[in-house]
C-alpha cells in the first residue's frame, strides 16, 4: 500500500464519509465536525479567526496542522513581496483562492489602500472567506465563478476555456495562482493565463506554481516519485487520474512558456524549481523557501 500521510488519511476519511451518510445528514454531520475539530484545536491554542475548520482546510492542501497552513501562507507572502514587488498598496488578484490561505496572511501585510480579489469555483470556501474575512476586511473580496471541475465543483455549468475572469481590464498589479493550474486542463489553461494578461495592468506581475516536466522531474515522475504520484502519461501531460485528467496534471516546461508567450507574458528567468518531483515529502517539508512545493513561474506584462 502507497505511504498515506495523516493529511491523506483524514481527507480519504472525510470523503468516505461524505459519501455514506445521506445528504440530508451530511450537513449537520459536517457542522458537528466543524465544531469538534475547531473547539479542539482552540484547546490547543492552534485556532483563529482566520483559520477555516479542518474539513475546509483540507480542500485546499495537505493541512492537518493549522499552524503549517498558517506558516505556509506567511511563506507565500514573502514570495509575493521578493519576486513579486508586493507592496501594502497593491491590487491584487487570487486565482483560485480555496479557503483563504493565502489572504489571511495578506490582512496581515496589506494596507487599507490596497485592495485582494480572490475568486475559486469551490462555493463553500468562496463563502467561508466572505463570513470570516471579508466580514473583517472590506477590501478582502470574494467570489465564486461556476467553473466545472470534477474535483472541486462538479455542479459548475461551464468549462474553464469560456469563462471571464470578473473583472476589468488592466486592473491588478499582482495576479497570483498557487497550485491551481496543476487543477485545469490545457484549454482552461491557455484561456486563464490570457484572462491573467488582460485583469493586469501594463507593468505587472504574475506568480503562478506548476509541476513542470523537464529532463530533470521526468525520471521522478516516470518511477512514481513525484508527490503526488503521477501514473499515467496523457498525451504530453502526466496525470494523477484518467478519469478525472485535471485532478492533478503536469504540464512540459516548454508548453507552458509557449502559452505565456502566445498570451504576450513575458516569463521572468529562472524559474524557481520546487521539491515535488523529488521524492513524496512529509507534510513539514511543503515548507520549502516560499512555502511551495510546487515550481514557481513569474512574468510580466510588459505592456
Ligand atoms: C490546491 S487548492 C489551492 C487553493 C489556494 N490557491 C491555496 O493555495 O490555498 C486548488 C484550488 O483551485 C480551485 N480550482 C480548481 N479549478 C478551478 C478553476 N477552474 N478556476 C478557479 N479555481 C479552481 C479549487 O477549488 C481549489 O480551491
Amino acid at each position: 500500500m502507497a505511504f498515506m500521510t495523516g493529511d491523506e488519511t483524514a481527507g480519504r476519511l472525510i470523503g468516505v464519509a461524505k459519501r455514506f451518510i445521506p445528504s440530508p445528514g451530511r450537513w449537520i454531520a459536517a457542522r458537528f465536525l466543524d465544531i469538534t475539530t475547531n473547539s479542539l484545536e482552540r484547546i490547543m491554542g492552534r485556532g483563529g479567526p482566520l483559520t477555516p475548520p479542518l474539513r475546509i482546510r483540507l480542500h485546499v492542501g495537505p493541512f492537518l496542522d493549522p499552524e503549517l497552513y498558517r506558516l505556509s501562507a506567511e511563506q507565500n507572502v514573502e514570495a509575493l513581496r521578493e519576486l513579486c514587488d508586493l507592496r501594502r498598496d497593491s491590487r491584487i488578484l487570487d486565482i483560485g483562492c480555496g479557503c483563504g490561505r493565502v489572504a489571511s496572511a495578506l490582512t496581515r501585510y496589506m494596507s487599507s489602500t490596497g485592495s485582494y480579489d480572490g475568486f475559486d469555483v469551490a462555493k463553500e470556501a468562496v463563502e467561508w472567506c466572505q463570513r470570516h474575512i471579508s466580514a473583517r476586511f472590506p477590501n478582502f473580496r470574494f467570489r465564486c465563478t461556476p467553473v466545472f471541475s470534477q474535483r472541486y465543483s462538479p455542479r459548475g455549468s461551464r468549462g474553464s476555456s469560456e469563462i471571464a475572469f470578473p473583472y476589468e481590464d488592466n486592473r491588478f498589479d499582482l495576479v497570483f495562482a498557487a497550485s491551481v493550474f496543476t487543477h485545469i486542463p490545457p484549454d482552461g489553461l491557455a484561456n486563464y493565463i490570457a484572462e491573467t494578461r488582460r485583469v493586469l495592468r501594463p507593468g505587472g506581475t504574475s506568480l503562478a506554481t506548476f509541476c513542470l516536466l523537464t529532463d530533470s522531474s521526468l525520471p521522478f515522475v516516470e518511477a512514481g516519485l513525484s508527490a503526488p504520484p503521477l501514473r499515467h502519461k496523457y498525451g504530453d501531460f502526466w496525470v494523477r487520474d484518467l478519469d478525472d485528467p485535471a485532478s492533478f496534471i503536469a504540464y512540459p516546461e516548454r508548453f507552458i512558456r509557449e502559452i505565456y508567450w502566445n498570451c504576450g507574458l513575458t516569463v521572468v528567468d529562472p524559474i524557481r524549481i520546487g521539491s515535488w518531483a523529488a521524492g513524496s515529502p512529509e507534510p513539514a517539508e511543503v515548507l520549502q523557501p516560499f512555502g511551495f512545493n510546487q515550481d514557481i513561474v513569474i512574468a510580466m506584462k510588459v505592456q
